[in-house]
């Protein structure tokens, strides 16, 4: 029985935080189990939004891929591989966006929130317009039966759809129309209780050691209402108890109803977090310091990756060119 394949994908920001954790990696981690996994760094779509700073795509990349085999990607079950180190997604990329209308592109809501939020309805770039289109090429040159995303990226997977099923009527199947595998966890608050991200400045590292934990959280917000122990807390917005949910969920019932019960206060629940926390924390710390000692361990697994995702592009581009007689 051959198992079901996916691409997973992650632009390189850098060190990854809890929420990118909750949000992907932990689903990325699970699904291995049971699909066929390519786990890819994005490096190209970075383009899309920081053309400036190309020189630190690489070093963040590397920052990525340490924080995956960390955190429990496998290299050997699945290949863990860099983009645009893989040539053949640029091929695909080009015939694509010969598939797909102008418009299609402009309705994309992803897009379309990008312009206003960065203020590009007069200057975004054709790559940038196209950046669903090289993220099909992402997923379709592995033949991807399914691939896992948030909800903001649902649009892309329908565009990845729209896009097989069009070349599929042109030149015959080659391509699988792949389905979203929605990640199950709600997003994860920062500090001050925004959406965790890089660009607010609110995160926890999954690299962060025992002590920047203990200032970061020292400084979480918690229901203002509670300043003495004895307040009646209201842990709705607390995001000390966002975190212990989904951190030590085997008692997080109790501490609620304490907490509301004026039994525990914000100070000594911060400490207990603290230590939950770290307890979960050791063993990617313990694991990225191996990687981080040796940087060669992380070549070689990159080099491994890379050339197992070119020999699968290779393939599908070499049916490709048949189906379309060209190339
Ligand atoms: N667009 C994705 C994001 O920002 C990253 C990505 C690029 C991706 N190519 C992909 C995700 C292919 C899944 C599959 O999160």
């Amino acid at each position: 029985m051959t198992r079901k394949r996916i691409l997973s994908g992650m632009r390189p920001t850098g060190r990854l935080h809890l929420g990118n954790y909750v949000g992907a990696l932990e689903n990325w981690i699970r699904l291995q189990n049971e699909y066929d996994s390519f786990h890819m760094v994005a490096d190209w779509h970075m383009l899309t939004t920081d053309l400036e700073h190309t020189a630190r795509i690489a070093e963040n990349s590397r920052q990525v891929v340490m924080d995956w085999l960390a955190a429990g990607l496998d290299p050997v079950r699945s290949p863990l591989f860099v983009q645009s180190h893989v040539k053949e997604h640029a091929e695909l990329n080009l015939i694509f966006g010969m598939l797909v209308t102008v418009p299609r592109l402009q309705r994309n809501p992803t897009v379309k929130e990008q312009a206003r939020d960065l203020g590009l309805e007069e200057s975004m770039v054709f790559g940038h317009l196209g950046y669903p289109v090289l993220q099909a090429a992402d997923i379709l040159i592995y033949k991807a039966d399914a691939v896992p995303v948030g909800e903001d990226q649902v649009p892309h997977v329908e565009i990845t759809r729209e896009i097989a099923r069009r070349f599929n009527a042109l030149y015959g199947t080659v391509f699988p129309e792949p389905e979203a595998l929605l990640t199950r966890f709600a997003r994860l608050p920062g500090l001050e209780g925004k959406k965790m991200s890089k660009s607010l400045d609110n995160s926890i590292y999954l690299s962060d050691t025992a002590a920047d934990l203990e200032s970061k959280l020292r400084q979480a917000y918690t229901d203002p209402q509670k300043i003495r122990v004895s307040d009646p807390g209201h842990p709705e917005g607390c995001v000390v108890m966002a975190y212990h949910r989904k951190f030590h969920p085997q008692d997080a019932d109790t501490v609620e109803a304490e907490c509301r019960g004026g039994r525990l206060g914000c100070v000594a629940h911060k400490k207990s977090l603290t230590a939950a926390l770290n307890a979960f924390l050791d063993p990617f710390r313990e694991k990225r310091a191996r990687y981080e000692a040796d940087p060669g361990l992380v070549d070689d697994i990159l080099a491994d990756g890379d050339r197992r995702a070119r020999e699968a592009a290779q393939a599908t581009m070499a049916e490709v060119r048949e189906a379309m007689h060209m190339g």
